[in-house]
């Protein structure tokens, strides 16, 4: 018999570094997170600050960052939802709160710094002082001036924030508003094309006037400009932070649901119609079927009801790690799905129910069937760097982070001071507590039933404050594009192309990090 020739040496870089489809399949025996590979660079002609991040969340739905705060009653109520927003990215309101809350928290969101205010907030004549009051506090508003109308919607004053005060709880607002003749206004007509450039240039004219109400030929109110919203407007433009917004400039919002069930515990599809229908309302741009098991019968039931009655509403679902969850959801009519199960940091799926894949290659089994059923997938969990975002997106579309935000000052809940050191409390919604509190549904419990011995599948916990979402995200950002700069990648779809993954070992895993040296600065503390 012939001796055989000895193996050829490897020798070239696709020896070793492989894209996606290669690694993967070597790698199929075993299942790996972030912290197991390492991305290789490619020859670049891109710089950090060239790579572009927008993606698309539905055809319809774009995002300028590719990073949602989780529907977390730790994470994300307006304030979060706002910050996100502005800095192109999404946050998804929890549902740990009544209906009639979360549909106000949208409002909130949906109402903040807008070009034109399409549908401004008014109030009438023969309302009192104490009546506008009340209603800020109902609604939460953070504004205080209100156009007043009549019952045919006629412009007949404005009521300015100044006299809204308790003191004159008594006074009718026609007593106190300014009346129609000294009230600034512009025709529907004159703003045609250009509503921002309308409104900068009246505003330029008229030192001192802060609102300009927009009014039809029958003066009938249509509208309202701020000069605080306008300036904001013409100062992104020439930043490179581009806020989430709708097509009206508003910014963009999600909440989650869970398929909530009925006394003889069949899904309740007049309330969860109802709801979303009020939400939708509101402005709401994204709705999230939200559980810890998203390939099961009541979330596809969930969502397939959502897409019937709201055939153009961009619908999140999961949370699956299978090609067969992703393609079942698809199929119910999801846009875009969530991937991960057990990865996030207050997570104890993996203990309590021995389930759950990490996160990787989890993704990559997602992706698989993500592309050929043309959805979105997005990585949930585990993610506590930039440097994980950026392997995350070379094979979803987006990440959620949960424990990454909640110290940040915009997330719910008290700052708590423990030995000098300053802390937000961060809790999974699995647990004990949060399923007390509401969210028992989305891990397959019924809300009476948390008040007996059930398992937990979360930890409540702290995260120590860390700042805004503004510095927190402008990080986060920063870190994605320099991995995009590396690996020459000019867009997020160019990063999935040009990804080339190796495995990394315990002492590349040390070796990644600082090492030897004692630090007396860490990246937390450069602001
Ligand atoms: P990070 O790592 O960003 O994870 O803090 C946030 C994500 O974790 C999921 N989540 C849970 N998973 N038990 C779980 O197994 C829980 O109690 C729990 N609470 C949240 C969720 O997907 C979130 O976006």
């Amino acid at each position: 018999m012939a001796a055989q020739p000895p193996p050829l040496p490897l020798t070239s870089d696709s020896d070793f570094y492989l894209p996606a489809d290669a690694f993967f399949s070597t790698a199929s025996k075993e299942a790996l997170t972030y912290d197991d590979v390492s991305l290789a660079t490619n020859y670049s002609d891109i710089l950090p600050k060239q790579s572009r991040l927008e993606m698309a969340l539905s055809p319809s739905l774009t995002l300028q960052l590719p990073i949602i705060s989780a529907d977390m009653d730790t994470v994300t109520e307006a304030d979060m939802a706002i910050a996100m927003a502005l800095n192109g990215g999404l946050g998804l309101i929890h549902y740990n709160m009544s209906e009639k809350m979360q549909i106000k928290q949208v409002a909130r969101v949906k109402n903040h710094v807008h070009g034109l205010i399409q549908d401004p907030i008014t109030v009438r004549p023969d309302q009192a002082i104490g009546d506008v009051l009340t209603l800020i506090e109902d609604k939460d508003f953070n504004f205080r001036t209100f156009p007043v109308v009549n019952e045919q919607g006629v412009l007949v004053g404005l009521l300015s924030g100044r006299v809204v005060k308790p003191r004159y709880a008594n006074h009718s607002v026609i007593s106190a508003m300014s009346p129609r003749s000294e009230v600034f206004t512009i025709r529907e007509s004159d703003i045609a094309g250009d509503p921002v450039k309308a409104a900068d240039h009246f505003f330029s004219a008229h030192m001192g006037i802060h609102k300009l109400l927009v009014v039809d030929d029958q003066d009938r109110l249509r509208g309202l400009f701020t000069l605080s919203d306008i300036e904001r407007i013409t100062e992104e433009a020439s930043s490179h932070t581009r806020p989430a917004r709708d097509s009206v400039f508003r910014l963009l919002c999600g909440a989650a649901i869970s398929p909530p069930r009925n006394a003889s515990g069949e899904l309740d599809r007049e309330r969860i119609l109802g709801h979303v229908s009020q939400l939708i309302e509101e402005g709401l741009d994204v709705v999230a079927v939200s559980t810890a098991h998203g390939h099961s019968l009541g979330v596809g039931e969930t969502v397939k009801l959502l897409r019937s009655q709201f055939p153009e509403l961009t619908i999140i679902a999961g949370n699956v790690t299978s090609g067969e969850g992703v393609e079942f959801l698809a199929k119910a009519g999801a846009n875009a799905i969530k991937v991960g199960q057990g990865p996030g940091s207050i997570c104890t799926t993996r203990i309590v129910a021995g389930v759950g894949i990490p996160q990787l290659t989890a993704l990559y089994v997602a992706s698989k069937a993500a592309i050929k059923h043309g959805v979105a997938i997005l990585a949930d969990g585990g993610i506590n760097k930039s440097g994980d975002m950026v392997k995350a997106l070379t094979l979803a579309d987006a990440v959620i982070c949960g424990g990454l935000l909640a110290g940040c000052k915009e997330a719910p809940g008290k700052i708590i001071e423990i030995n000098g050191k300053l802390f937000k409390e961060y809790r999974g919604m699995g647990s004990l507590e949060a399923m007390k509190a509401g969210s028992a549904a989305r891990y397959g419990h019924e809300k009476k039933d948390s008040n007996r011995k059930i398992a937990a599948e979360g930890v409540e916990a702290l995260k120590e404050v860390s700042g805004s979402i503004d510095q927190t995200l402008g990080q986060m950002a920063g870190g994605i594009q320099s991995g995009m700069g590396y690996l020459g990648a000019k867009d997020l779809k160019e990063l999935k192309q040009k990804a080339r993954y190796i495995r990394v070992s315990a002492a590349g895993q040390r070796e990644a990090a600082p090492h030897d040296v004692i630090e007396i600065k860490t990246s937390k503390d450069k602001d």
